[in-house]
């Protein structure tokens, strides 16, 4: 017994025996950072075993999905990053024979049992901020693992996952992801260091780092080119290699000091609280092995560039770059990632622009075709940050999904989470009531409703997380 979640080392051992009786495995996963991740560790942990298996990704795990999966040739199935709320659809194919399901997820879990679960929520960890679908796998492949720790680099991964699905709080990973960091650290595949915390340390020239960084607003710097020009231009710091502009990766520990102690000076000389410059510095999750000033060496910005693939239905590309391609894959999801950037910046605009409409307890906008649904829940959590879009309140998201479906996501703060809120349960019911369906976590969840249902549906919405804050 010496994984990293002794919590969960029981249900991790029984899942690995079972895994250990296939012939082979069909791996079925979530599109996102979380599920592509969750993937790789599954797929490197089957190979290293040399048991044959195929990955299928989905957006989300419905009954047609489910189907699906079952009329493959495959007898065993590992889910990861999803499963557990949809245990009641799964163990009716499981009753029929058609397959065996093996699940390592962190989503609330649905009434039904089976025999092959591992889930932090079943054993007293917080599956919201504590473990993500990839940390969930990644303890599965310590306890399948057939030399004691040959597994352990798969950590790297599993922090990927955990960062892409933002289970940071301010800034630092808590709980059973720190074990799980810290066997990185052990397998020399991680390094967790204090250091700037703004998003694009690694790929992002200063000014656009400082000018974009809304984690701590700076008057003069922040959202004001110039001004980050202008900044950065008077330090007694080389900021720029024959003229062109260096990121934070490319400055010396000396250098980087220099600018955070003239970032902070300038701070607080604008009346910026100094509880708000703590926000400044924070872990670090670097992926030691990986090229310096590249978008797979900072956890967080491997996390989108993975988004940028599988949310745009090349989960192929995401996958390849989990499992290591530096070439034509990697290639591949930079060009996504160019667009995906774009998307998602113009997504905010159009919250912006557009405004959102506010209930009781909750604000919300529709997009209809406007905003991909595979990223409207990514823009309603940054329009949580945005002009006109209350930080105090649960935001949701709509976007069409057909003609007669709606995708919606609904984002909350931790804030609200300490009062009671639980929009796994507020999105479950109130899909439910309008012949839809949905779940996720507390600060994080999402549905799929019928389209003519939306007004129904939010007034639901509005009531539920009305009587969750009482
Ligand atoms: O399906 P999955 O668990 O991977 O998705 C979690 C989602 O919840 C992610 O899109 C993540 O960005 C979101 N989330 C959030 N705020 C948090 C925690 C999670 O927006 N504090
Ligand atoms: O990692 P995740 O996909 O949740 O991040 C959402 C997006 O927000 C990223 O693709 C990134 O481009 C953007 N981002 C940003 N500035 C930040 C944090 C995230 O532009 N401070
Ligand atoms: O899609 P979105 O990013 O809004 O998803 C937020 C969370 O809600 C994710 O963890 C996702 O797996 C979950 N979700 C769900 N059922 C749905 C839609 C989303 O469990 N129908
Ligand atoms: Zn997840």
């Amino acid at each position: 017994m010496s994984g990293p979640v002794p919590e969960l080392e029981e249900r991790a051992e029984r899942c690995a025996d079972a895994l250990r009786d296939a012939e082979s495995v069909l791996v079925a996963s979530h599109i996102d950072a979380d599920g592509l991740t969750s993937a790789g560790i599954a797929a490197r942990m089957l190979e290293r075993a040399e048991i044959p298996f195929e990955s299928v990704f989905e957006k989300q795990l419905d009954d047609d999905a489910i189907a699906g999966i079952a009329a493959s040739a495959y007898d065993t199935v590992l889910f990861t990053d999803f499963g557990s709320g949809q245990l009641e659809a799964i163990t009716e194919h499981e009753e029929r024979g058609e397959f065996t399901p093996i699940i390592a997820d962190h989503h609330q879990p649905a009434e039904a049992e089976t025999a092959y679960h591992l889930n932090p929520l079943l054993e007293g960890v917080d599956g919201g901020s504590e473990l993500s679908g990839a940390g969930a796998t990644y303890v599965l492949a310590r306890a399948f693992e057939s030399e004691a720790g040959a597994n352990k680099d798969l950590a790297a991964l599993a922090i990927v996952g955990a960062v892409g699905d933002m289970q940071t709080t301010d800034g630092e990973l808590t709980g059973a992801n720190v074990a799980i960091a810290e066997e990185g650290v052990e397998a020399g595949v991680l390094d967790t260091t204090r250091d700037l915390a703004l998003y694009g340390t690694q790929t992002r020239p200063l000014p656009k780092l400082l000018e974009y960084a809304s984690e701590v607003y700076v008057p003069g710097i922040t959202n004001d080119s110039s001004g980050a020009m202008r900044f950065l231009d008077a330090l007694d710091v080389e900021t720029r290699t024959d003229g062109d502009w260096r990121t934070w990766a490319d400055l010396s520990h000396e250098e980087r000091q220099a600018v955070l102690s003239a970032l902070i000076k300038r701070a607080v000389r604008n009346g910026v609280a100094s509880e708000k410059l703590d926000a400044l510095v924070a872990t670090t999750y670097t992926l030691a092995e990986e090229e310096p000033g590249t978008e797979v060496r900072d956890a967080s910005e491997f996390s989108t560039l993975l988004n940028a693939t599988a949310r745009y239905e090349r989960a192929d590309v995401g996958l390849a770059v989990c499992l290591g391609d530096r070439e034509e894959a990697y290639d591949a999801a930079k060009e996504l990632l160019a667009q995906h950037r774009q998307n998602l910046s113009s997504g905010v605009r159009w919250v912006e622009e557009h405004g959102v409409t506010a209930e009781e307890h909750v604000q919300w906008f529709d997009s209809g075709d406007e905003i991909r649904e595979t990223i409207v829940g990514i823009v309603a959590g940054m329009a949580l940050s945005a002009d006109g879009v209350s930080r105090e309140k649960v935001i949701l998201g709509f976007a069409n999904k057909s003609a007669e479906e709606s995708k919606v996501s609904a984002r909350g703060s931790h804030a609200l989470v300490r009062r009671g809120l639980d929009l796994s349960e507020v999105m479950g019911e109130a899909s439910r009531s309008v012949g839809g369906d949905g779940g996720g976590h507390t600060v994080a969840a999402g549905a799929t409703i019928p389209r003519a249902e939306r007004e129904a549906f939010i007034a639901a919405v509005d009531r539920l997380v009305g009587e969750q804050l009482d």
